[in-house]
């Protein structure tokens, strides 16, 4: 099957890319405008177009031609942007799309279409794991910016599954819940505010002894999937169209469950089993405002009702504590020996967006 992957050098595509080109006959063509995560894979059935999609729409459109399917990664995805460039965020999340649905109609193509696992929102109380085709999508205020990011998704799937009715489309859409593993975003240096996801600060105060930074007390849950275990469901996603077909597939790990909390401590507990020292990061509380700036409101709680892919044949294998450990020793023994580190291994520069 030809692939056309939209965002491959980001941190899900770079390890999907890798596990299908080593457990599929698949082609992949890549689209991005960084190549930094994706410098080791060579292969003759890969192919990486640099540039940013906005500005090579004929590209992308002989691509669309080419494929078989295309997935659609391309999205900013760290909470921080949603407060600090919301506009850039819709721009790029929404209205950038809508282009790539007109050109998956207009040549018949199928498309996968990552969402997020934050369109379902706050919890309101409610613990029951979040169901693709029953649980209520709900946002706070429009004064808390950081919901544009969800809404801006939501109404993305809300085009496509509208298209699928109309046009016909053939999509399937996945909610990811909260994948962690090697090549996350990107390493900060102490005390750096808003930035990166919550892996990629703690593993950066944990190496660099700053401080490990708890949200609003840390209160707030999630369920953390391994990128092995996502690029599996990913790739049976992909092999599977018609089981697939117009459908919306949460991928996550409902054993995985955590406050951020608890997850700071595992990592400690972790760092010290991994190098045999204890880190000098220490917990301190620090106001969500403060954090990422006004506008900012958390997701509580959020656990994924996978029981549609599991009727698929998958369920997730890694655990919680082999995710992490796994991810940060891949970190350590990059970072142990290379001469020189890409810049997202780099805590180095205070990042503010
Ligand atoms: P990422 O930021 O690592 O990857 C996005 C990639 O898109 C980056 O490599 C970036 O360079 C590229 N990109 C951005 N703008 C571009 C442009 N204009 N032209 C070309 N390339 C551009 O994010 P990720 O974690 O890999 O997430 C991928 C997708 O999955 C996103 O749509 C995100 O919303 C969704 N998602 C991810 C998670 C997760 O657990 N990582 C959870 C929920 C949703
Ligand atoms: C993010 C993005 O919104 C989405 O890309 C995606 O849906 C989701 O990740 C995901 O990976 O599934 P969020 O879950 O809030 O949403 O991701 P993080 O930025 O990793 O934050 C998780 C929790 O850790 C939040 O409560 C946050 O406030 C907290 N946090 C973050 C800290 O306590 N300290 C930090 O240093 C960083």
């Amino acid at each position: 099957m030809n692939i056309l992957m939209l965002g491959v050098g980001g941190f899900i595509g770079s390890n999907l890319a890798a596990h299908l080109l080593a457990n599929s006959d698949h082609v992949i063509a890549g689209i991005d405008d960084n190549d930094e995560k994706i410098a080791d894979i060579q292969h003759e059935r890969f192919t990486f177009i640099p540039g940013d999609v906005r500005r090579i729409g004929d590209k992308v459109d002989d691509l669309v031609r080419w494929a078989d399917v295309v997935v659609d990664l391309i999205a900013y995805a760290n909470p921080s942007i949603y407060i600090t460039r919301p506009l850039d965020v819709v721009n790029l999340n929404l209205f950038q799309n809508l282009e790539l649905i007109d050109r998956c109609i207009k040549h018949r193509k199928r498309l996968v279409q990552f969402s997020t696992s934050e369109v379902y929102g706050l919890s309101e109380g409610r613990r029951k794991p979040f169901s693709e085709d029953e649980t209520n999508l709900v946002m706070g205020p429009v004064k808390k910016q950081r919901w544009i990011y969800a809404s801006a998704k939501e109404l993305l799937e809300r085009i496509i599954y509208a298209h699928g009715q109309q046009d016909g489309l053939d999509f399937t859409i996945i909610r990811p819940f909260n994948f962690v593993g090697p090549k996350f975003d990107y390493l900060v240096g102490p005390g750096a505010l808003g930035g990166p996801r919550v892996f990629s600060h703690f593993m950066s105060a944990l190496l660099t002894g700053g401080p490990m930074q708890l949200v609003d007390g840390g209160h707030a849950h999630r369920s953390y999937t391994h990128i092995d275990d996502a690029s599996r469901a990913i790739q049976l996603i992909i092999d599977r169209p018609s089981a697939c077909h117009q459908e919306i597939l949460n991928i996550g790990s409902p054993q995985n469950g955590a406050t951020v909390r608890e997850l700071a401590h595992l990592m400690l507990d972790l760092y010290r089993e991994l190098t045999g020292k204890s880190s000098e990061a220490k917990l301190v509380d620090i106001a969500g405002t403060s954090f990422y700036g006004e506008g900012y409101e958390d997701c509580d709680w959020r656990i994924p009702d996978i029981r549609k892919l599991e009727a698929l044949g998958w369920q997730p294998r890694i655990n919680l504590r082999d995710t992490f450990r796994s991810t940060m020793a891949w970190y350590l023994d990059r970072i142990d020996s290379a001469d020189e580190l890409p810049s997202y291994l780099r805590a180095e520069a205070v990042s503010l967006a």
